[in-house]
């Protein structure tokens, strides 16, 4: 069944546990998430960017995940806009059956062209009003994301660095927090905490207190009430980048999330944990193992069944350690 980004991350964090929001813009992916729910009992956020709106066709992503939620009736689902831009993008998930949208009103914000504020505030807000006229959850987001260890601010696009900031910067401030959530009324707010979008997180293995635990933890006691989101909570694994790179590819060795961390994280109050690359990666590497062992092979189903596989696999594996497994 569908339900609201509200009513699932109420039920996690009643029961302490945190969501993965897997990002989808295919048939394989949904099934892969859908696959592992299945065999583990875990309620669902599958979500969209733009990006993956225009590739797969809003018509296309609509009726998929009607027939995702028909074919796996005891699964819970939420139907999530990552990333939304503006009211119109919200609005159109909505019109095809999205139960949850991100108005991400810090988009236009990096170090060059630091947060309008007020701006984040008015748009959030609209689409806040808006959305629960008709019973949709809003995920909005304050903060610029980047990497702690750098200083650098993500660019727009989440790739690449747009300048340096100082610590401070990079990281949600917890009484801004409290007004953007008053004023704004959503129900998921994404903070900077140390994470970044993409593969290239860090440049040496994390040790240990790479996200602002501290901050987490006052934002969640300051705002019970609010759900908070990790984005780009990849966790890079070693095991992917060697299978990637032991069949042609060229991955500089990179580092991302430890899933320890995220369980931390989880513990401090974060319920929903945004995740793309891992997938991206379990999928990417068994394509090109494929291509690289069976040259010969050209139907399209003999790359794309691995990597569905290595993918469930990898959603599993993060519903077993959220403490999402159980909850369906
Ligand atoms: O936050 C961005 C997500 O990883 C989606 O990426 O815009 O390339 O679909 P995309
Ligand atoms: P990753 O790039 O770490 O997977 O983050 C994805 C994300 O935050 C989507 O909104
Ligand atoms: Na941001
Ligand atoms: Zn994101």
């Amino acid at each position: 069944a569908r339900i609201t980004l509200r009513q699932l991350l109420d039920h996690a964090a009643e029961h302490g546990y945190g969501v993965p929001a897997f990002n989808i813009n295919n048939m394989e992916q949904g099934l892969a998430v859908m696959e592992a729910a299945a065999t583990c009992d875990a309620p669902v956020i599958l979500q969209a960017s733009r990006g993956a709106r225009s590739y797969a066709k809003d018509l296309m992503l609509a009726r998929m995940i009607d027939a995702l939620v028909d074919i796996y009736p005891s699964i819970p689902v939420c139907m999530h806009q990552d990333h939304g831009n503006d009211e119109a993008t919200c609005m159109t998930a909505v019109r095809h059956g999205f139960t949850s949208v991100m108005m991400d009103g810090s988009l236009e914000a990096d170090a060059a062209t630091p947060a309008s504020y007020d701006y984040n505030v008015e748009i959030t807000r609209r689409v806040t009003t808006i959305a629960h006229w008709v019973g949709v959850s809003v995920e909005g987001e304050l903060g610029v994301l980047g990497s702690l260890e750098s200083g650098e601010a993500e660019a727009e696009d989440g790739h690449g660095a747009s300048g340096t900031l100082s610590h401070d910067q990079l990281l949600t401030d917890p009484d801004q927090a409290v007004d953007f959530v008053m004023r704004t009324r959503v129900d998921a707010l994404a903070i900077a905490c140390g994470t970044s979008h993409g593969a290239y997180k860090f440049t040496r293995a994390p040790d240990g207190d790479i996200l602002a635990m501290g901050v987490i933890e006052e934002i969640h006691r300051k705002l019970p009430n609010t759900h908070l989101v990790m984005h780009g909570s990849s966790s890079v694994p070693q095991a992917l980048q060697d299978v990637i790179n032991r069949f042609g590819g060229e991955m500089p060795q990179t580092y991302g999330v430890p899933v320890e961390e995220i369980e931390r994280g989880i513990r401090h109050g974060v319920r929903k944990v945004n995740i793309d690359t891992d997938c991206r990666m379990a999928m990417t590497g068994q394509f090109r193992r494929i291509a690289t062992e069976n040259p010969a092979e050209f139907d399209p189903r003999k790359f794309l069944k691995p990597a569905m596989d290595a993918m469930r696999d990898l959603c599993r594996d993060r519903f077993e350690r959220f403490g999402t497994a159980g909850n369906a």
